[in-house]
Formats: structure tokens, C-alpha cells, sequence
């Protein structure tokens, strides 16, 4: 039984996470600490919103003082942390947000942790903590950079070379765990997973921005030459997969958590097509993203060795899943693609083709 506190359980891996957990946990209660910007939404959770083993709460992770009073008030013994900025190009918009949401957030939620479950809170050096407390930090496959075509995918130790404002946040956030970790001996552990997608995703990011734009027939903008190959993940085994680290991780590790699912943008694009009967006529090639990575891959041996993991779910398949999803709920879409979606998305995209 955990009290665990869900930072950024209103975006879209943290929403399904929660669901996940209420379905496949005995967990005695669930907080979703959001910040609800733009890409959280409560929306995301009404199916859950009356369990009474879940409560949610507006805040920011960097408010220090919120944190402690959840601590406190909860006996939150687990933190799982998701809460981010996430998006790259909205991360090379605005670097500093990312900077400070990313790795002020994360320093902030480890020294709640630190104060709350430390034996003796005012002695620097104990090093015994609350028994059964335990902090994940979800972070990303982009922190290692990116791979050349034919070299072997990134393992645990390869080294973080991040290439975007949004992969530096997230290597850095990383380090802090580690830092955390190795210094005071908070029991912290590091999930990096590669691309997701499934329900709930926002329409910035790539598998549902084209879906929805195939099905309104408007052109589908594919960044350069649309070779960028990335691992693509369904969420929910990203759920299951972090669940087994949370109930069976070593503190101090990291866990890739990859699919072996390598795809370029153009063959996913490609797949959206077809499946929804659109022509390829509607792919629309725009300026490349500045410093666009050309490949992630992801050796998952430790997790699958260790923790015995496996994703369940096949691509074609989940992709399949995922585009009826997002044909199944309408009223979810038009929730997400406000004005202010729509004023983001044609700055993002106008005049943008080379
Ligand atoms: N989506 C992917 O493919 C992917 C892959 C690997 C890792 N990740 C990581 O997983 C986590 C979740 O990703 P996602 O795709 O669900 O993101 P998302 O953008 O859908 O959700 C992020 C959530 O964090 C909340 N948030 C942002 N700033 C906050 C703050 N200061 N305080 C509290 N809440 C705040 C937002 O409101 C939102 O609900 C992120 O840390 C991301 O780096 C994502």
C-alpha cells in the first residue's frame, strides 16, 4: 500500500498512469499534483475524477510550501514525477521556462522528498530514510542525444549528450537525482523512455497532430526530410513498465524503457494514411527543426533482465487503437484544440514550407 504523490498526472503519460495504478494497484491513495498549463487538462481524467482513492490539486512543483502541506497532510511515502515542460519546439521558443519548470521543479520535489522521509530531517548527514519511500524520475531517451544510423541503441551508461532546451532540462533534472541519490542516499530511481503515444496525447506532438489532421483533411507538416527515426512506445506499457520499476527497481538505477519499435516520422505518417484511407498528396514537408535529432533507439536489456518487463501491446496494432481512440472522442478534440491551440499551431506552421 503507497500514498503516492503524481506530479503532471493531468498531461498525457501521468493521466494514464493514474488509471493505470487505480486498476492495477492496491495504492491507498493517489495525489495528482498539476499545474494545469496548457497541456494538462482535467479532462483528461473525469472516468477516475469520483475514485476515492484519488485526489487532485492545482499547484506548481516549485511551490515548496504547497509541497511540504501535501507531504505532511498525505504521508506521501512514493513521488513519481512526470510534471514538465515537454514540447522541444516550444522548449527552443522559450528555453529559460524549461530551465526552471524542468530542473527548479524537479530540485524542488527531491528536497521536499529529502526533508520529509530523512530519519532525522536536521542532521545533513543521515543517510536512513522512512522505509517503503521511494521517488521515480520519468525522463527521456533524448538526454543521450542522437544516434548515428547503424551504431548500437543507447544503454543506461552511454553518455547525456542533450541537443534541444527540452533534452538539457531533462538531463539536468536527471543528474540532480543522481546527485541526491549518491550524496544524501534518497532512495531515487531514473526511468528513461522513448517516444510514447496513445490516448490522451495532446495534438502538439506528432501521431496526433497528423491523425487529426488526416481526418480534416489538411496537410500533415513533416519537419525536413522526415527520415528522424524514433522508438515509439504505446503508454500503456510506459504504465506497466514503470509500475515494475516502482515495485521492484534498485534506488540509484536507471531504466531505459525502449520498444524496439524504430520508425521514421515519414513510414509513422505513412501508416496514419493509410489506415484512415487519406492520400500521401497531403504531406507536407516544412523547414527542418533547428538541431533535430536524427535517431533514438533505446537498449532495454536491464529492465527486461532484470525486472522481467515486457511491452505487451504491438505497434500496428496500438497505432490502430490509438487513431480509433482519437475518432471516438470528438468532444475530447475539441477540448484540446482551443483558440489558444489553434494560435500556437499557425505560428508554429505558417509559411514554414522550404
Ligand atoms: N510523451 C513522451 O513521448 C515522453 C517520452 C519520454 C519521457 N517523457 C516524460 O514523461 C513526462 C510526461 O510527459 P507527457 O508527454 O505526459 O507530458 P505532457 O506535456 O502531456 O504533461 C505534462 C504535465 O505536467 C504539468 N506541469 C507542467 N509544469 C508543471 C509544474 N510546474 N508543476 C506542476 N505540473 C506541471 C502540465 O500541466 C501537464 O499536465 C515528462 O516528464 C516527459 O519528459 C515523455
Amino acid at each position: 500500500m503507497r500514498n503516492v504523490l503524481i506530479t503532471g498526472g493531468a498531461g498525457f503519460i501521468g493521466s494514464n498512469f493514474i488509471r493505470y495504478l487505480l486498476n492495477h494497484d492496491a495504492a491507498e491513495k493517489l495525489v495528482n499534483l498539476d499545474a494545469l498549463t496548457y497541456a494538462g487538462h482535467l479532462e483528461n481524467l473525469v472516468d477516475i475524477q469520483s475514485d476515492s482513492r484519488y485526489l487532485f490539486i492545482q499547484g506548481d512543483i516549485r511551490n515548496r510550501p504547497l509541497l511540504d502541506a501535501l507531504f505532511a497532510e498525505h504521508e506521501l511515502d512514493t513521488v513519481v514525477n512526470f510534471a514538465a515542460e515537454t514540447h522541444v519546439d516550444r522548449s527552443i521558443e522559450d528555453p529559460a521556462l524549461f530551465l526552471n519548470v524542468n530542473v527548479g521543479g524537479t530540485q524542488t520535489l527531491l528536497e521536499a522528498a529529502l526533508q520529509h522521509w530523512r530519519l532525522k530531517p536536521d542532521d545533513k548527514h543521515c543517510r536512513e530514510y522512512r522505509r517503503g519511500c521511494g521517488f521515480l524520475q520519468v525522463s527521456t531517451d533524448e538526454v543521450y542525444g542522437s544516434l548515428p544510423p547503424a551504431a548500437p541503441s543507447f544503454r543506461e551508461d552511454s553518455p547525456l549528450k542533450p541537443n534541444s532546451p527540452y533534452s538539457a532540462s531533462k538531463a539536468s533534472a536527471d543528474q540532480f537525482v543522481r546527485a541526491y541519490h549518491q550524496t544524501y542516499g534518497l532512495p531515487c530511481s531514473i526511468s528513461r523512455c522513448c517516444n510514447n503515444f496513445g490516448p490522451y496525447q495532446f495534438p502538439e506532438k506528432l501521431i496526433p497532430l497528423m491523425i487529426l489532421n488526416a481526418l480534416a483533411d489538411k496537410p500533415l507538416p513533416l519537419y525536413g526530410d522526415g527520415l528522424q527515426i524514433r522508438d515509439w512506445l504505446y503508454v500503456e506499457d510506459q504504465c506497466s513498465a514503470l509500475k515494475a520499476i516502482l515495485d521492484n527497481g534498485q534506488f540509484g538505477d536507471i531504466y531505459n524503457i525502449g520498444a524496439t519499435n524504430e520508425f521514421s516520422n515519414l513510414e509513422i505518417v505513412r501508416m496514419i494514411l493509410h489506415e484512415l484511407g487519406k492520400p500521401e498528396s497531403l504531406i507536407e514537408h516544412v523547414v527542418d527543426r533547428p538541431g533535430h535529432d536524427r535517431r533514438y533507439a533505446l537498449d532495454n536489456s536491464r529492465i527486461t533482465n532484470e525486472l522481467g518487463w515486457r511491452p505487451a501491446h504491438t505497434f500496428r496494432k496500438a497505432l490502430k487503437a490509438t487513431i480509433d481512440w482519437y475518432l471516438n472522442n470528438h468532444t475530447w478534440v475539441e477540448q484540446m484544440t482551443n483558440t489558444s491551440y489553434q494560435d500556437y499551431y499557425a505560428r508554429m506552421y505558417a509559411a514554414d514550407t522550404p
